[in-house]
C-alpha cells in the first residue's frame, strides 16, 4: 500500500488549515457585507453539467475532468470549477423568480493538471456569482468586492479586464482572427492549429514564442466592438477608474472556459510564478440558457484559496488557550473536571497531558496559552488554585467557585 498523498492532492497540517479558515472566513464576511449570501453545491454532478458548459474544445472538458461511472451505471464528474453547478442549481431549485440572486461559496474542485507551484489536481476555490443583472454595475459590483477581499487578505495584485464582445462582435472578430490565423496556418504551434478550427480566441492566450509574434499583428478585438459592447466595457472601466481602483486592459486576456461573454479579466501576481492568476472571472450572460434554463445574465468570479494563502502575511487564528495543569498525577481526575467545567462555560482549555510539573508548564507556554491553572493537593482542598499569567509571569490564588467568571474577566483586561 502507498503511504503517499495521490499526486497533486496535499493533506492541509493544522498551521496551513488555520490560514486556510481564515482565508475563507474573511472571504465570507466581506461577502456577507456586500450582500451575498453562501450556498454549496455537491461535489460531484452528472457529467453532461461540465461538459454542455464549460466547452468541448475546453481542457477542463477534454483532459482535465475525474470522470467516472457510479454503481449505478451513471456518468459523474467531480466539480472542476464551481460556475456551472450553482448555474445547474439556479436551473433545478426554481431560483428564477429570486433573482437578483448574489451568492458566495468556498470548497474543493478537482482538475487532472500538471502539478506545480500553486497548482493541484486538488485545490479549493472561493468565488461569487451574481446572477439577474444584465448591467454592468453587476460586473463592477463583483471586481469592488474581489479587491475587498483581496485588501482584506493583504494579497498586492494586479487586475487585468478585457471585453470579449457580445456574440455578434466576437462572431465578427473570430471570422476576421481565422482569416489572418489561417494565412499564417504553418507558423502557428500545433496545440494553437488544433484551436483554430475548434476555438480560435483560445490561441490569443497562447504561450509559445512563435504564436506570440504571429499575434502581434493580428486583428484586435477592440476594433470589432459593436456599441453595446463598447459602452458596457467602459461603463465598467470608467466605474473602477472613478472608484480610484488600478486595472490593466490586456486586449489578449480570453479565459479557459467557454460560458463568457463580455467582461473577462484575472488578478495576477508575478509572485505565484507560471500559475499567475489568483483571482478569475467574468460574464456569463449565455450560461444559464444554454443549460436549458431562462435567459438570465450572469457574472462573477473564483480565486484559489492555496494560491491566496501563498500571497497573504496573514496568519491563521488561534484562540489562545487556558492551560491545566495537574501537579502530579493524583489531581489528574481533579485537573480534568475542572478543564471540563471551564470549557463549558466557553473557555479554551488544554489539559497537560503528562510528564513532571516544569514540562507541563513549558508545554503551555508552546501551546502559546495565556494562562496556566495549576491544580495542586492542599489548595485544592482549600478550594482554590494556582493561576500563572503567562505574558506577565504575575502569580495569583483564585477560588475553584466561580472560576470560569474569574477566568473570563481576567481574558478580557487587557493587555492579552
Ligand atoms: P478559473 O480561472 O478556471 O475560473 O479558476 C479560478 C481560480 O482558481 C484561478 O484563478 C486559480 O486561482 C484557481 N485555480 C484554478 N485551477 C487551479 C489548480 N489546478 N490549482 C490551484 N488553483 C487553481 C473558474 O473556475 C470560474 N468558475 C470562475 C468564475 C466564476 N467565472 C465566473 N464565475
Amino acid at each position: 500500500m502507498s503511504l503517499q498523498s495521490v499526486r497533486g492532492t496535499q493533506d492541509l497540517l493544522p498551521e496551513a488549515q488555520a490560514k486556510h479558515n481564515m482565508i475563507v472566513e474573511c472571504a465570507r464576511s466581506i461577502s456577507a457585507r456586500f450582500g451575498f449570501h453562501e450556498m454549496s453545491t455537491p461535489i460531484f454532478e452528472f457529467s453532461e453539467v461540465f461538459k454542455r458548459t464549460l466547452g468541448e474544445a475546453s481542457d477542463i472538458v477534454n483532459k482535465e475532468m475525474y470522470t467516472f461511472k457510479d454503481r449505478n451505471g451513471e456518468e459523474l464528474t467531480l466539480r472542476p470549477e464551481g460556475t456551472a453547478g450553482i448555474a445547474r442549481a439556479f436551473i433545478s431549485e426554481g431560483l428564477s423568480q429570486k433573482t437578483p440572486l448574489k451568492l458566495y461559496y468556498a470548497g474543493p474542485m478537482f482538475r487532472y493538471e500538471r502539478p506545480q507551484k500553486g497548482r493541484q489536481r486538488q485545490f479549493h476555490q472561493l468565488g461569487a456569482e451574481l446572477i439577474g443583472v444584465a448591467s454592468p454595475y453587476a460586473d463592477v459590483e463583483c471586481l469592488t468586492l474581489a479587491f475587498e477581499i483581496l485588501r482584506g487578505l493583504k494579497i498586492e495584485a494586479q487586475l487585468e479586464i478585457n471585453s470579449i464582445g457580445d456574440p455578434e462582435s466576437r462572431a465578427r472578430y473570430c471570422e476576421s482572427l481565422v482569416k489572418y490565423l489561417t494565412r499564417h496556418h504553418t507558423q502557428l504551434s500545433a496545440d494553437s492549429q488544433r484551436r483554430l478550427g475548434l476555438n480560435p480566441l483560445r490561441i490569443l492566450d497562447s504561450k509559445d514564442e512563435g504564436d506570440r509574434a504571429l499575434l502581434k499583428n493580428a486583428p484586435l478585438i477592440s476594433d470589432y466592438y459593436n456599441d453595446t459592447s463598447r459602452e458596457f466595457l467602459s461603463t465598467v472601466t470608467n466605474s473602477l477608474q472613478a472608484l480610484g481602483l488600478k486595472f490593466h486592459l490586456n486586449p489578449f486576456l480570453v479565459r479557459g472556459l467557454d460560458y463568457y461573454t463580455h467582461c473577462v479579466f484575472e488578478f495576477k501576481s508575478s509572485a505565484l510564478g507560471a500559475q499567475d492568476a489568483l483571482l478569475s472571472g467574468g460574464r456569463y450572460d449565455q450560461l444559464i440558457e444554454t443549460m436549458g434554463g431562462p435567459a438570465t445574465p450572469g457574472i462573477g468570479w473564483a480565486a484559489g484559496v492555496e494560491r491566496l494563502a501563498l500571497l497573504s502575511p496573514l496568519e491563521g487564528v488561534k484562540t489562545r488557550p487556558v492551560a491545566v495543569i495537574p501537579v502530579h498525577g493524583s489531581m489528574e481526575a481533579e485537573a480534568f473536571a475542572l478543564c471540563y467545567r471551564l470549557r463549558a462555560a466557553g473557555l479554551t482549555c488544554e489539559i497537560g497531558f503528562s510528564g513532571n510539573l516544569s514540562k507541563r508548564m513549558k508545554r503551555a507556554a508552546g501551546q502559546n496559552s495565556w494562562a496556566a491553572v495549576v491544580v495542586g493537593p492542599d489548595e485544592w482542598a482549600r478550594g482554590e488554585v494556582q493561576c500563572k499569567l503567562l505574558d506577565s509571569g504575575e502569580a495569583k490564588i483564585l477560588r475553584v467557585e466561580g472560576l470560569e467568571k474569574t477566568l473570563t474577566d481576567l481574558r478580557s483586561d487587557p493587555p492579552q
